[in-house]
């Protein structure tokens, strides 16, 4: 299993991957946005999008296949973001997950996030969780 950073061969991939988060997921990447990608020989089975603008670090979207799951794979490429970023000028990292989300906050929590605040009614009308992991 490897993770590397994505190329634009990877866009329809991930799209494809993306519908498990929302309907028609479309990869848009800004200057400030990085993606990397987890790939299992040569099928792409997670990937990470997150935001380094200037000091602030931001994960985006989170994903890994769901025959992929629960192998350790999420924490890996969680953690090669969390590399990336450190090689910033990043304070902390933060991110917003929904409340629900038990396997995803358990993820970050197992990487040192923290739950910083509620975020009310963030997803319509769910709640989510504003998570920081401090950097220095
Ligand atoms: C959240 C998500 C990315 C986690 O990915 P994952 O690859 O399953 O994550 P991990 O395998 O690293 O960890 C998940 C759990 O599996 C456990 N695990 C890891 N390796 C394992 C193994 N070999 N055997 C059994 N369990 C294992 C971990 O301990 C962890 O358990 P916990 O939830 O009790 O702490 C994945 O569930 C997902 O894609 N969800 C849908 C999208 C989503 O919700 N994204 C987040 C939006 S903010």
């Amino acid at each position: 299993m490897n993770v590397r950073k994505y190329s634009k061969k990877d866009v329809e991939a991930i799209n494809n991957l993306g519908g498990f988060l929302h309907e028609k997921y479309n990869l848009s990447l800004n200057e400030f946005s990085r993606c990397l990608v987890l790939e299992d020989g040569v099928k792409l089975v997670g990937f990470v999008v997150y935001d380094i603008i200037y000091e602030r670090a931001e994960i985006i979207d989170v994903i890994i296949d769901p025959l992929y799951r629960k192998k350790g794979y999420g924490t890996k490429i969680i953690k090669e973001v969390i590399k990336d970023i450190k090689k910033s000028l990043c304070k902390n990292i933060t991110l917003e997950v929904n409340c629900k989300n038990k396997s995803a906050i358990n993820l970050y929590k197992n990487v040192g996030f923290k739950i910083e605040a509620l975020r009310k009614c963030y997803y319509n009308d769910e709640d989510a969780y504003l998570m920081k992991l401090d950097l220095r």
